[in-house]
């Protein structure tokens, strides 16, 4: 049993967002510090054949920290000391934004889920952006842009370039999350002309790479017109997905009935899904997210066309560890299967 085997216990009985900040206390304290160092060594798998090309960015292993585990850009180092191939901070808002009332995220221990609805709380983009300039990780950090709570849909596109703005120098590519299902009317920036708006703002401000991220509760139409408009605007990428408003009938746990975005296991197969019919219509490299927890599940996202995959849930669960094992547990998986590279096994399955 490793340390956060029996720490979980402990952190478990207190309310997920406590846990979570403490955690993020505890790697904030150890950043910059020589223990960095150590966490490197125990925790980072050095292999070539791990290495992938995408959108720009060399990434040492294909494994990354989603959105939203680090709001504010405060722990990108140590992040990458914990074996993490890239990390994605934010969502960061054009203004600063307490968020929802707590309680407002939940385990549900059993289903290996999370729902959370914390409502895009973030110090905003002036704060985050000049953290930002000071930011030093040796892996490619991507900056999630999102639109502040107080801002009309009709001025969205506006807001997410103030946003861009600020954080343009400090990060190294930039998803636009329009998915996000605990703003009020949020997920209807992913509608045509907002979308649409949004994107061509951004790109004629030369955003780039940039990247934009989908709901895995869009219909298979919706996400065809999204994927237009990647190729109308030249986008880099598409990240596959964020958390879902469904909720699967194998969650048995009680708060299922909260409201707000399930991730984890229960997102698993549905968020494979959704790199795969992503990736059987585009050309650009797909970002697979949502219910990574193992080497079987980096796989499977990998082998269904997602280039790289990102991870939230699986690291509460599985603890500081986890980039480690799925990693050698991908290097393993390609001798099993022949594969000379990682980048060999994109798309294996298509
Ligand atoms: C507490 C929490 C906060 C999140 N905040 C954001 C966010 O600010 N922006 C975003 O695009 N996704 C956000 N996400 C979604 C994750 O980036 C990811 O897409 C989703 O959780 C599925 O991955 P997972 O199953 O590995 O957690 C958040 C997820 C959680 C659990």
């Amino acid at each position: 049993m490793n340390a956060y085997e029996l720490a979980k216990p402990v952190l478990f009985r207190l309310p997920a967002e406590t846990a979570h900040t403490l955690g993020h206390d505890a790697l904030r304290a150890v950043q910059g510090t020589p223990v960095e160092g150590l966490l490197r060594s125990w925790y980072d798998v050095d292999d070539p054949r791990l290495h992938v090309s995408a959108f720009g960015q060399t990434f040492h292993n294909p494994v990354g920290v989603a959105a939203g585990f680090d709001k504010n850009a405060e722990i990108p180092s140590v992040l990458s000391s914990l074996g993490f191939g890239f990390v994605e901070v934010g969502g960061v808002t054009a203004n600063p934004q307490e968020g929802n009332p707590r309680p407002r995220m939940f385990r549900l221990q059993g289903d290996e889920a999370i729902i959370n609805r914390m409502g895009l709380n973030n110090e905003g983009a002036d704060a985050v952006g000049r953290r930002l300039a000071g930011v030093t990780a040796d892996v490619p950090v991507g900056v999630n842009l999102a639109k502040s709570e107080d801002v009309p849909l009709e001025e969205a596109a506006e807001d997410y370039l103030y946003t861009y703005e600020r954080v343009a120098d400090g990060g190294d590519f930039f998803v636009v999350n329009i998915s996000c299902p605990n703003s009020e009317g949020f997920r209807d920036l992913q509608n045509r002309e907002p979308m649409e708006d949004i994107l061509g703002t951004l790109a004629d401000a030369g955003a780039a790479p940039l990247l934009v991220k989908l709901s895995p509760d869009l219909p298979d139409p919706a996400i065809e017109d999204a994927l237009e408009l990647v190729e109308e605007y030249d986008l880099d990428g598409v990240v596959a997905t964020n958390t879902t408003t469904e909720r699967p009938a194998s969650v048995r746990d009680a708060r299922r009935v909260e409201t707000g975005g399930l991730s984890g296991r229960p997102l698993e197969s549905r968020a494979t899904e959704m790199v795969r019919f992503v990736a059987e219509r585009t050309d650009v490299p797909v970002v697979g997210v949502g219910g990574v927890s193992t080497a079987d599940d980096a796989y499977r996202k990998i082998r269904a066309g997602a280039s790289v995959v990102q991870l939230y849930t699986g690291l509460i669960y599985r603890g500081p560890s986890i980039a480690r094992e799925i990693n050698r547990g991908l290097l393993e998986r390609l001798d099993r299967d022949g594969f000379d590279r990682l980048e060999d096994a994109v798309g294996a399955d298509l």
